[in-house]
């Protein structure tokens, strides 16, 4: 039994795919499921306007307008391995919920479109995998395009991100003169022949050892002799695949490919399965609990609602950390210290909501929640005391006033506010010595204005106006009981308490910040809230 719950869970392999928008999660995403079997066509994951809808577009207002806001999470298997993927929006205006989605991850994918190298939402979201140390796998996709110089992209990664790079593999041309890909272990070229259907099947590779005569004549003598060179040189300047450095996310090892077109993928994929581990331990209390040898336990990294509005339900997303869930065990809630059993528990099957019966460490469950759970919060057997390491609160970046343009409606409105804040969708904040008459809302992506706005009125019956405000910048001030009033240099900065009555600045810049740094003396502020 012990045994066999162990296999399970060395079977399990969770990450997250981050990207820039566009530069091909989606697509590659939508190609491991067709290598796992889970999906027979591809174009099926993906659903823009007019087109079928992606697994993940729950909510109306991704329906319309044919992006994903919220983070899905599929599962599938491939050879003997059982692979989550945390999906993230792709969207430009993603949300504090893309970084939450990677506190679940044990190791997370960058996919890099080759001819725009790092781009911006990459940054910020390679900046949480920084903080928790994961290791960081690099797909440089698009090779079918025009790509920028591979050694200046992989410059570009270092430079930028700040972490070293070691290729896998080597791209041989690019755009129509894109010949393959060369693997240094294997010193085999792996010869590109493009699909006519869109890479809907599975891709052909042709491959040949470059010490053989035919290579030459696979990728033609001009193509040959750079790679050559190039090979030379690469073999010389770059970083050998310490996997030491990799696990703790200071090496990544990169891969280059064509997702649309499945050049690439598979053999990604295959190495991919192989450097990563299983789940790892989770801190709890400043003790690791292994996955194996414990009971089930797990921790909320996501609270979605209204997945069917008919139920106007809540969905609580956890990574399991330890053990095997069984539907309709007892669990404790470790927060509110009760007892109770995980109703209606579920998983996406690549296409589908399932309910699951059995899950085990490294997966991700959805369960109901009756309004209990908040984000960061453990769940496990009543005998055990977890408590699993909170989730930072992530500072928006964007502001704005809410004003309720029906004041008779002022009890729904207030718990409209604070139910969608509770979930963690928007961060609430009041004015500095106002009442709740004057609620300021901050979110990491602007979008979210877009969802308080439609949520109020569809689920609450409110009708609001967002005032922007000319905010971009937030910190708490490290000492609470710091008297706002007597601060200096706040002529530009707005004066702000969270929910919790912890004291905030709102700054117009991150100029400003220094400005009431240097006339405060003692003055500290941070920029993630402790919670
Ligand atoms: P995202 O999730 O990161 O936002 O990107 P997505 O996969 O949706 O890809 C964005 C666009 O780039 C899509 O084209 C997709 O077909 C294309 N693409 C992805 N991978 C490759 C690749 O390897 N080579 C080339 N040439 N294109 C690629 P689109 O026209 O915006 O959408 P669609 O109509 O094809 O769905």
């Amino acid at each position: 039994m012990a045994n066999s719950i162990e296999k399970e869970i060395g079977r399990r392999r969770t990450f997250a795919i981050i990207s820039h928008p566009d530069a091909g999660k989606t697509t590659l995403t939508e190609k491991f499921l067709l290598y796992g079997g889970a999906i027979n066509t591809a174009g099926s994951v993906k659903g823009k306007a007019n087109t079928k809808h992606a697994v993940s577009d729950w909510m109306e207002i991704e329906k319309e307008r044919g992006i994903s806001v919220t983070s899905s999470v599929l599962q599938f298997e491939y050879n003997d391995y059982c692979i989550n993927i945390l999906d993230t929006p792709g969207h430009e205006d993603f949300s504090e919920d893309t970084y939450r989605t990677l506190m679940a991850a044990d190791c997370a994918v960058m996919v890099i479109d080759a001819s725009k190298g790092v781009e911006a939402q990459t940054i910020k979201l390679f900046k949480v995998c920084v903080m928790r140390h994961i290791p960081i796998f690099t797909f440089i996709n698009k090779m079918d395009r025009e790509a920028k110089d591979t050694f200046e992209l992989l410059d570009n990664i270092e430079k930028v991100l700040g972490i070293d790079t070691c290729p896998v593999n080597w791209p041989i041309g690019c755009g129509k003169e894109f010949k393959g890909v060369y693997e240094r272990n294997s010193r085999e070229i792996l010869g590109f022949e493009a699909v006519s259907t869109g890479g809907s099947k599975e891709a052909k590779e042709t491959v040949v050892s470059i010490d053989d005569g035919q290579a030459e004549q696979m990728i033609g003598e001009d193509f040959y002799e750079n790679l050559m060179e190039e090979i030379e040189l690469l073999d010389g300047a770059s970083q050998p695949l310490d996997m030491e450095k990799v696990q703790k996310g200071e090496l990544s090892p990169v891969f280059f490919g064509s997702a649309l077109t499945n050049f690439g993928v598979q053999p990604f994929l295959e190495h991919f399965l192989k450097m990563t581990t299983a789940p790892l331990p989770r801190i709890s209390k400043g003790t690791e609990i292994a996955p194996s040898g414990n009971d089930f336990s797990a921790f909320v990294f996501k609270i979605q609602a209204n997945m069917n509005k008919n139920h106007r339900d809540r969905i609580a997303f956890m990574r399991i950390c330890s053990g095997k869930f069984e539907a309709n065990m007892e669990v404790k809630h470790v927060q509110s210290k009760k007892k109770m059993r995980l109703s209606q528990p579920q998983q996406i099957m690549a296409q589908e909501r399932k309910i699951v019966d059995e899950a085990y460490a490294g997966d991700i469950i959805g369960v109901f929640d009756p309004g209990i759970f908040s984000i960061g919060d453990t769940v496990c057997m009543p005998k055990d005391d977890f408590e699993y390491e909170g989730i930072p609160t992530f500072a928006p970046e964007h502001f704005a006033r809410v004003i309720q343009l029906d004041s008779m409606k002022r009890k729904q409105f207030v718990k409209g506010v604070e139910q969608i804040a509770q979930e963690g969708a928007i961060q609430i904040f009041q004015e500095h010595q106002a009442g709740f008459a004057e609620i300021i809302v901050g979110v990491v992506g602007t979008l979210q204005f877009d969802v308080l706005k439609y949520r109020l009125e569809n689920e609450y019956n409110c009708e609001i106006r967002l005032e922007p405000l000319p905010y971009q910048a937030i910190r708490w001030i490290k000492d609470v009981k710091t008297d706002m009033g007597k601060l200096k240099g706040v002529a530009e900065v707005k004066k702000v308490r969270d929910m919790r009555g912890n004291p905030l600045l709102l700054f117009k810049n991150e100029w400003g910040i220094q400005f009431v740094l240097d006339r405060n003396d003692g003055l500290e502020l941070v920029e993630f809230s402790k919670e």
